[in-house]
């Protein structure tokens, strides 16, 4: 029986979904929303906090700040309420309402960004006022995931060995990519492990982390406006670019066998399935990473009038429509509200 005394002592590490019954191919996905902090941000969060509480960056007077759109916003407003700590997250006015609401919940400050930077994103606006505000009160330790050691060494030291536990014979492994810090952490422990893995990353289209063509991007987690500080391509086997459309597919698949996951699963699902219908001869042992949960993400990608607003009315396809209680409940003719179509999210 596990007892704890502080949130982030917990986190389910050795949970995996057998998806073969349901998508009918061989593939293993690790659960990382079953912590406090619902999300696989808990691992780089408590890692980057404790490394700067060692190198005695953080006093009591300290106060945390980070731009986050989410869930590393959500973990540490939940390590700085267990460690005493102020947390100010920089966000964006795309940040979910239940998200801001969870991380005021936990005590945390949110100050919300509405202004575009020159990118026609939000990620430099907000790196911006995380940097000014530093520069005005030496109070504020900006522990910067974007480029923090950390952050990929959270899963050097805890994801990649998990697996490697679980599955001493693993073939391939399909990790999406945000701040590439699951990424880079994951390919660097197997490049050294006693056998050869594949490491496929999968990123969404539109995002321009691995290069390539910058697109509207709606759903959280993967993706980049920018090329990611910690990404080193050189341990990168191959990546998958997935369109966002497919990502909701995958999503709701899941949801009709009871598995309500987060968006960026459905994108490393959606890859890695495409990816091993390209290797259906190998037999390979593989294993996906499933980042979060699916309760954040109930009024967007669980949504009919978000979905439909943003992809169109097919986009789960005839057979795939939401169930008939939803519909009904739906007005036709009600006026939908457009959506601008050059969002991007970033982590
Ligand atoms: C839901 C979700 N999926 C995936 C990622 C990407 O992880 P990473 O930043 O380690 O690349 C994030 C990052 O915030 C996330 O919140």
């Amino acid at each position: 029986m596990p007892v704890i005394s502080a949130p982030h002592a917990f986190n389910e590490g050795q949970l995996y979904v057998d998806l073969q019954p349901i998508l009918g191919r061989s593939l293993y996905l690790k659960c990382e929303g079953f912590n406090f902090a619902g999300s696989i941000k808990l691992k780089a969060a408590i890692e980057m906090v404790e490394t700067a509480e060692r190198e005695g960056l953080l006093s009591q007077d300290s106060i945390l700040i980070e731009s986050s759109s989410g869930n590393l916003g959500v973990a540490l407003s939940m390590i700085a309420a267990s460690k005493g700590y102020r947390f100010l997250c920089v966000t964006d006015s795309r940040c979910n309402l239940s998200t801001r609401l969870l991380m005021e919940a936990l005590g945390s400050e949110v100050q919300v960004i509405s202004d575009l930077d020159s990118n026609g994103g939000f990620l430099g606006a907000r790196i911006d006022y995380v940097r000014a505000l530093c520069a005005s009160d030496e109070r504020y330790v900006w522990l910067s995931q974007y480029t923090n050691p950390g952050n990929w060494q959270a899963h050097y030291r805890r994801t990649a060995p998990e697996i490697a536990r679980q599955f001493p014979r693993l073939d391939v492994l399909f990790v999406g990519a945000g701040t590439t810090g699951t990424l880079m952490g994951c390919a660097r422990y197997f490049r050294e492990w006693q056998r050869p893995v594949r490491i496929v990353a999968v990123d969404t289209v539109g995002s321009v982390a691995f290069g390539g063509e910058p697109g509207r991007r709606m759903i959280p987690g993967l993706g980049m406006s920018m090329r990611p500080p910690l990404l080193d391509e050189s341990f990168v086997d191959e990546v998958v670019r997935v369109e966002e459309a497919d990502t909701i597919r995958a999503c709701h698949r899941l949801a009709r066998r009871g598995f309500l996951f987060g968006g960026s699963t459905g994108t490393v699902v959606s890859g890695a399935m495409e990816w091993l219908a390209g290797h259906e001869k190998d037999d390979l042992t593989a294993v996906a990473i499933a980042p979060d949960l699916g309760e954040r993400y109930l009024d967007t990608i669980y949504q009919r009038t978000w979905l439909e607003d943003l992809y169109g009315d097919q986009v789960l396809g005839v057979d795939q429509d939401l169930d008939s209680e939803e519909v009904a409940a739906g007005s036709p003719g009600a006026e939908r509200v457009s959506r601008t179509p050059d969002r991007h999210r970033e982590p």
